[in-house]
Parts: C-alpha cells; structure tokens; sequence
C-alpha cells in the first residue's frame, strides 16, 4: 500500500472497539519496530506489549488517556536508564555472531563506544536512550497503519505507576512513551474522520540548492 495514503489514514485514536489485533499483525507491528535505525546501533530500549486489561485499567489510573486500558494490545517503550560496558558488550557479541566474525575483530567498536559513553553523564545518556525509543515509536506508528491497525501514541500516562507496576527500575529501565493500538470505534470517537492539520509541506522543508543564499 502507498505509504502516503497509510499515513493520511491513521490518526491518534482517541475511543477503540472490542476488537483484537491478531497475532500476524502484531507481529509484523513489532518486527518492524525491532527494524529501526538507532545510534551506534544500540537499541538502547525494550517494549512491552500488554494484553492484559487488569493491568492496563491499573496503568491507566489517573490518566486522561481511557485508551490505556481500553485498546487490544498497549505497548510500552522503555528506555535504558544508562549505558553500561555490559550493554556495548553485548552489542559487540551480537554483532560477532550475526555477521560471523570474531569478538576481536570488534575491539575497536568496543572501544570507542565504551569510552564514548563513559565520557558522558547518566542523564545524558539515559535522555539519548528516550530519543532512540521515540524513533521506534515512529517506526511502530507507520507500521500498524500499514496494516490498518489503530494507534495512539501518548504522553499523557504517569512514568512513576508504569515503572512500578512492570518493575521497570529493577531492569534498568523507565517507561519513556506508550502506544495503544486496536480498532476505532468511529461512531463514538469524535477524533475519527476530522481533517488532518499538518503545517504547509513549504513552510515544514527549506530546499536549499546550489543557487541557494545562505548565511
Ligand atoms: C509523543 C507523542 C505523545 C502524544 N501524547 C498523546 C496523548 O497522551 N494522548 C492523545 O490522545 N494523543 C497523544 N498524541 C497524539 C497527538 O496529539 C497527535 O498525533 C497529533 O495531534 C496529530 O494528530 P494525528 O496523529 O491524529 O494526525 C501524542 C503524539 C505523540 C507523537
């Protein structure tokens, strides 16, 4: 399907029916995922994918978003909450194994990346590692519109709750953003079929070419 008419039909869904998202498509939403780009290759980050509506109507306590507890699946973006050598070495050892070639071969890798890090703060990196999970975020968005599966992608949800309900902190981890996905309920969701409002593409992208001026 075109992705320009995939991403014209998707939009942030603010009631869904009862309807579930099947296992293939679910698979394919989070297989896409696992495919983004991220810095250094790192992936620093792991979801979570809940269907469970117990705990989503717990995580969902005190939240403007009813789409945390009512949706098929809601998935949550975790984050690291630093960078530590072991996570390099495991990038380093997957690396070897999935491009057959030896550990040593990647010293240099380890190197650098290890001592990058290092020089850095466990607040930057923990906020790098927010920025690499929101691009996932993207990836998830486009890939459940391709096949025409509702999301939401919030915000609005209390990180604390979301940490100590999926004993996140105990994995090195804290819930960066969520995404609900499902089916809308079109009858009862006063977002569905409202026009889309995005800023004219000419004032979004500045073309600059060889005869461009610029300062
Ligand atoms: C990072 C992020 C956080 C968002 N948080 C919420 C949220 O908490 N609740 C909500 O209903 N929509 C949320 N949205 C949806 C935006 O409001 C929506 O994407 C934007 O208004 C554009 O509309 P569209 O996605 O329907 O085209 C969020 C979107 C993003 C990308």
């Amino acid at each position: 399907m075109d992705l320009i008419e995939d991403l014209n039909w998707r939009y942030a869904t603010k009631k869904f029916t009862d309807r579930k998202v099947s296992k293939e498509k679910l698979q394919h939403i989070l297989e896409a995922t696992n495919l983004t780009a991220s810095s250094c290759g790192l992936q620093p980050y792991r979801l979570f994918v809940i269907d469970n509506p117990t705990l989503q109507a717990k995580l969902g306590l005190g939240s403007f978003n009813g789409q945390i507890e009512y949706s098929s699946h809601l998935i949550v973006f975790a984050a690291y909450n630093q960078v530590t050598t072991e996570h390099i070495q495991d990038l380093v050892d997957l690396t070897a194994k999935e491009k057959e070639v030896t550990k040593e071969s990647l010293d240099g890798l380890f190197m650098t990346l290890d001592s990058y890090f290092k020089s850095r703060t466990a607040t930057q990196n923990s906020i790098w590692a927010d920025k690499q999970a929101y691009i996932a975020l993207g990836t998830a968005l486009i890939a459940a519109a391709n096949v025409r599966v509702d999301a939401t992608p919030m915000e609005g949800f209390d990180p604390h709750r979301f940490d100590a309900l999926l004993n996140l902190t105990d994995k090195g981890l804290h819930s960066t953003v969520i995404l609900s996905i499902g089916y809308r309920d079109e009858k009862n969701d006063y977002y569905a079929g409202t026009k889309k409002v995005r800023v004219p593409l000419d004032k979004m992208a500045t073309m600059i070419d060889q005869n461009s001026k610029f300062y």
